[in-house]
């Protein structure tokens, strides 16, 4: 930790700040191309104020570190240069006002209330305003396996799984308009979820494409690891002409890639 450049800004910040030793890694990891630039830093919780100083420490004096919190004192740090907005990130029309006056960001940290509703509802009111190549970092999602945080099957890591199929979904077959259009794609660490944005890239629907080479028509081997497949196979050579009888070959395919599932060992 002691070759960590936030690790370095969090311990120079004179002001205390909590956060937890594995996420040192990852601030560096996503967010250090941003640093020495002309960006927007949004963090949700502001406590007391050392994460402002931290993140300004981290990324340079170009950056423009806006602060958001319950809390009317944290306006108090307004006088070292950052900006704070007093409002709940449960509260839609909070986020709704504050967009209209912050325009487009770079980055949000949420690191305030971790409740499910409250990283949910910030996702969805502040992705619209990312940048294409910016980020949206949820922490502390341990609470989503954690009482006293919201319903459990609306938990942030649920919603999360929800996004991962709807960014699936751009898979031309599988498209409709729940296809998610504004996260390219998704990091995720132990108790940090980040969302990377790309609305160029996600609105893109997925389609196969061949690059027009020479075909020397080899076989597709996808089934030869599964005997039982083979045999049907097999089978199949001598019946296919049968009216009917490739369909029911196709289902008892998929039936028996269904029930023979050697990985299912895989998901303790
Ligand atoms: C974990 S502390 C923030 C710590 C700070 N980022 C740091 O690194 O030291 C959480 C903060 O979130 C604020 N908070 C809690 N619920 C909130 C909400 N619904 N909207 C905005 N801020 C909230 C609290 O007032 C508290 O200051």
């Amino acid at each position: 930790m002691s070759t960590s450049p936030s690790f370095s800004a969090y311990k120079k910040s004179p002001y205390r700040s909590i956060k937890h030793n594995t996420y040192f890694s990852v601030y560096d990891h996503l967010f250090s191309k941003f640093r020495n630039k002309k960006i927007v830093f949004i963090e949700i919780g502001v406590l007391a104020g050392g994460s402002l100083f931290m993140w300004r420490n981290f990324f340079g004096s170009k950056a423009r570190i806006i602060g958001v919190d319950m809390n009317p004192d944290a306006k108090k740090w307004e006088k070292y240069g950052f900006e704070i907005f007093i409002g709940s990130q449960s509260d839609e029309n909070f986020w709704r006002n504050f967009r209209e006056k912050i325009g487009k960001i770079d980055i949000v940290l949420d690191d305030g209330g971790h409740t499910y509703d409250q990283q949910i509802i910030t996702t969805e009111m502040l992705l619209e305003n990312i940048k294409d190549g910016g980020l949206l970092v949820i922490e502390d999602t341990h609470t989503s396996y954690m009482k006293g945080f919201g319903a459990t099957k609306y938990s942030f890591i649920n919603y999360t799984k929800n996004m991962i199929d709807k960014i699936n979904r751009r898979f031309s077959k599988l498209s409709d308009d729940k296809n998610e259009k504004r996260i390219w794609s998704i990091e995720i660490f132990e108790s940090i979820v980040a969302f990377c944005v790309n609305k160029k890239h996600s609105s893109l629907v997925s389609e196969p494409t061949d690059n027009g080479g020479k075909n020397d028509n080899s076989i597709d081997y996808r089934y030869e690891d599964n005997q039982a497949i083979k045999d049907l196979e097999y089978i199949n050579k001598f019946l296919k002409y049968i009216p009917g009888f490739k369909f029911i070959i196709k289902q008892l395919k998929f039936f028996l890639l269904k029930v023979n599932s050697k990985s299912k060992i895989f998901f303790r």
